[in-house]
C-alpha cells in the first residue's frame, strides 16, 4: 500500500514538475533577451533609459538584460560567437553595422530581412542612406542602428591646457610639440588603458585616417591599397611615437580607466570614441566644455570615423514579434532620444530632437552631415572579424616591440583575409 502510495506521488511529482518545466520554458521562450556589452561605468545608462521605454510601452513583455561586461564586445563577441553557432541565439543583440553584421551573421544566413519594419515604421527616409547601406546586403536590410558614435575623438583636460597655456593640437607636429611640454612638466600627454588591446588599435585606425584620408583608409581595408604604402609607414611611426607618451600603467587599465586619468587631471588628453563623453558626463560628473573639451583627432578635422550600434532579429527565434517591437522602439525618435544623451553618441535618425542633446552632441551631428565618412575597422565596420582579431593582435605586439617592420608585415598577413 505505502509502495503503490509513494509510485502514485512520484509519479505526481513527476507530472507536477514537468508541467512546471514546460511553462518555465515557455516563458523563458517568451522573455525578450537583449544581449549587449553595456554594462557598468559610460555604458550602460543608455541601454538601461531604452529598456525603461520600452517596459512603458509593453509592460507584458518580459526582457531580459543580458549584458556581457567588456569594452568593444572583448568577450561578448566570443559568447554571442557560440550562442549563434549552437542555434541559440538570443532575441536581438548588439552588433556593429557593416563587416561584423554581415560578413559574420547575414553570410551565415543567421538573420531576417527586415525591410518590411522599415516600410511599416516609414524609416526609409528617417536613416542616412550611409547607415542603411552598412546594415545591408543585396537590397535586404539587416538591423536596426541604434546610434552613430564618432570614434575620432581627441578629449582634453580644459584646466591643464589653461594652466599651461597650451593650445590644443590639431596636427601631428603640434601634438608632439605639446607632448613634450607636459612631458617635460611631469603631466601624462596622453592616456591609454590598452588591457583590452582594441584601445590601441582605437588609435592607431584614426591615424591611418588622418594620413591616408578617408579614401585611402577605406582602399586599405577593401584590398585596394597596399599595407606597404608609405602612408602606412608613416602612421605607424606617428603612432608608435604616440605611445612614447603614454602612462606607463597603460596594460593594466581598461578604456574607462584611461578616461579617468584625464578626468581626473592624472593625464592631459585621450583618444577615444565619444562614449568616453557618456562616461565623463554620467559617471565623472564633469562639464562638457568647460572641464573637458573635444577637438577631431589631429588631422582629421572634416573626417567622421563612423562607429554604429545596431540590432537585429536572428533567424529562428521564437519571439520573433516582440523582437520586432522592440526594434521599433529602439529606431523611434523617442528610443533614440532617451539613449544617445546618455550613451554619448548622435542619434542615428536624422529626425532626432537637437534640443535633448547637449554641445558635443550638437556639434557631432553638424559634423556628420559635413564630413567625409570613414568606418571603423576596430568597432568591427570595416574589415571582417577575422581581420580585426589579426591587427589586434598585431597592435598588442607593436605597443610593446615598436618593430615597424614586423608589424607592417603583421598587418599584410591580416589583409589576406581581406
Ligand atoms: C564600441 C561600441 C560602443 C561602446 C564602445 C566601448 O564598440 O560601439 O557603443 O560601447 O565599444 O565599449
Amino acid at each position: 500500500m505505502l509502495a503503490l502510495f509513494l509510485a502514485f506521488s512520484l509519479a505526481l511529482s513527476g507530472c507536477n514538475s514537468k508541467s512546471e518545466k514546460s511553462s518555465g520554458n515557455k516563458k523563458e521562450e517568451k522573455k525578450l533577451e537583449i544581449f549587449s556589452w553595456w554594462t557598468g561605468a559610460g555604458e550602460e545608462d543608455g541601454l538601461l533609459a531604452l529598456l525603461e521605454l520600452f517596459k512603458e510601452k509593453y509592460p507584458d513583455i518580459e526582457v531580459e538584460n543580458a549584458a556581457v561586461a567588456g569594452g568593444a564586445g572583448t568577450n561578448a563577441k566570443a559568447v554571442l560567437a557560440t550562442r549563434m553557432q549552437g542555434n541559440n541565439p538570443p532575441s536581438t543583440f548588439q552588433v556593429h553595422g557593416g563587416q561584423e553584421l554581415n560578413a559574420s551573421w547575414v553570410a551565415a544566413g543567421k538573420m531576417e530581412p527586415l525591410n518590411d519594419l522599415y516600410e511599416q515604421e516609414g524609416w526609409m527616409d528617417k536613416f542616412p542612406k550611409d547607415l542603411i547601406d552598412m546594415v545591408s546586403v543585396d537590397g535586404n536590410i539587416y538591423s536596426v542602428p541604434v546610434n552613430i558614435h564618432r570614434s575620432n575623438v581627441l578629449w582634453y583636460n580644459k584646466k591643464i591646457f589653461e594652466e599651461n597655456n597650451l593650445q590644443v593640437p590639431t596636427t601631428f607636429d603640434e601634438f608632439f610639440d605639446v607632448a613634450e611640454k607636459l612631458k617635460a612638466k611631469g603631466i601624462t600627454p596622453l592616456a591609454l588603458g590598452d588591457k583590452e588591446p582594441w584601445t590601441a588599435t582605437h588609435i592607431f585606425e584614426n591615424v591611418l585616417l588622418a594620413k591616408l584620408g578617408p579614401d585611402g583608409y577605406n582602399a586599405l581595408w577593401s584590398g585596394e591599397l597596399s599595407f606597404d604604402d608609405p602612408k602606412v609607414k608613416e602612421s605607424v611611426e606617428i603612432f608608435g611615437k604616440m605611445l612614447s607618451y603614454v602612462n606607463e600603467d597603460h596594460s593594466s587599465r581598461n578604456w574607462q580607466d584611461a578616461s579617468q586619468l584625464v578626468a581626473k587631471g592624472e593625464a592631459a588628453m585621450n583618444i577615444m570614441g565619444d562614449w568616453a563623453k557618456g562616461y565623463f558626463v554620467n559617471d565623472m560628473k564633469l562639464k562638457v566644455n568647460e572641464d573637458f573639451g573635444y577637438v577631431p583627432t589631429p588631422e582629421t578635422d572634416g573626417y567622421f570615423m563612423v562607429v554604429t550600434d545596431t540590432f537585429g532579429l536572428p533567424k529562428g527565434v521564437k519571439n520573433a514579434d516582440d523582437v520586432k517591437k522592440f526594434l521599433s522602439v529602439l529606431g523611434s525618435v523617442e528610443g533614440q532620444d532617451v539613449f544617445n544623451p546618455l550613451k554619448g553618441s548622435i542619434p542615428a535618425r536624422i529626425d532626432a530632437d537637437m534640443s535633448k542633446y547637449d554641445q558635443y552632441g550638437k556639434d557631432t551631428m553638424e559634423d556628420f552631415k559635413n564630413s567625409k565618412l570613414a568606418p571603423s575597422l576596430a568597432h568591427g565596420s570595416a574589415a571582417p572579424e577575422g581581420v580585426l582579431t589579426r591587427v589586434n593582435q598585431a597592435v598588442n605586439i607593436f605597443v610593446t616591440q615598436k618593430d615597424v617592420k614586423q608589424f607592417i608585415d603583421a598587418l599584410k598577413t591580416a589583409a589576406q583575409d581581406l
